[in-house]
């Protein structure tokens, strides 16, 4: 095939992908946030787009202009997140988690900006737990033969925490990064391995997160049959 048009191997498929970061509101002007771009869950709703996928796009404040031909659902917290995410979800083929969504929000949110008290400490932040969206939707899927994909970035031990992992959240395929201070956080490439339930591993070279992208899908495709 020529360099850069797909085969329409996702044609008559509906794909839901996560984005970006989930933002946790403290009070009208702040939140706890992390520092996902956005970009490799763009890469995968582009390049499934460009396999003839129906694609539905969950971008949480990524501030990136939506992909052509694509369905984006913008959304600010982890619980939107999942909102979104389970109903795009209800008649996809696969569903693939690469937003970072925050693991805690704060226990409590104040509807007026938090000021400072002369002379007092800070009272502490309170968090509790977000829902785990990825090991929800893996456990009831909404549909039969529905691929569920995760993402993890991990800064040690990359191959037993993924596999952990994996097993943990009961999903088809966890894309395991490795991630340290200057690695993959807003860069334009991407190195990792594809951990699969049915015990394969699939190494993907250092290079661009569309060649990710499509190796996730080369992957998803030959699971959907
Ligand atoms: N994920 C999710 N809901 C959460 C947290 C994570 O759906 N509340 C998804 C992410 O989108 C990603 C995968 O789970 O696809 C792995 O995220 P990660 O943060 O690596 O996993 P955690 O279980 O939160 O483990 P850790 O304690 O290492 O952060
Ligand atoms: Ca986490």
């Amino acid at each position: 095939l020529a360099r850069g048009v797909a085969e329409p191997d996702l044609a008559g498929r509906h794909v839901v992908v996560s984005a970006g970061g989930t933002r946790e509101p403290l009070d009208p002007v702040r939140f706890l946030g992390n520092r996902s771009s956005g970009k490799q869950g763009y890469a995968l709703a582009r390049t499934a787009a460009a396999r003839g996928a129906r694609v539905t796009l969950v971008a949480a404040n990524t501030g990136l202009p939506d992909p052509a031909g694509v369905d984006v659902v913008p959304v600010g917290t982890a619980v939107q997140l999942r909102e979104a995410v389970l109903k795009a979800a209800a008649d996809a083929d696969a569903v693939v988690m690469a937003a970072a969504v925050a693991d805690f929000r704060p226990a409590a949110y104040a509807a007026g900006k938090i000021k400072k008290k002369d002379g007092q400490d800070p009272e502490p932040v309170v968090l509790v737990r977000n829902p785990d969206i990825l090991a929800e939707i893996s456990a009831d899927r909404a549909r039969a033969g529905q691929l569920v994909v995760g993402f993890a970035a991990e800064t040690d031990d990359v191959l037993a925490n993924g596999r952990a992992k994996l097993a943990r959240k009961g999903c088809d395929l966890l894309v395991v990064n490795e991630v340290g201070e200057r690695k993959t956080f807003g860069s334009e490439e991407n190195e990792a391995v594809v951990l699969g339930a049915d015990g394969t591993e699939t190494p993907v070279p250092h290079g661009p997160k569309e060649a990710l992208a499509d190796i996730v899908w080369d992957l998803v495709a030959a699971r959907l049959g």
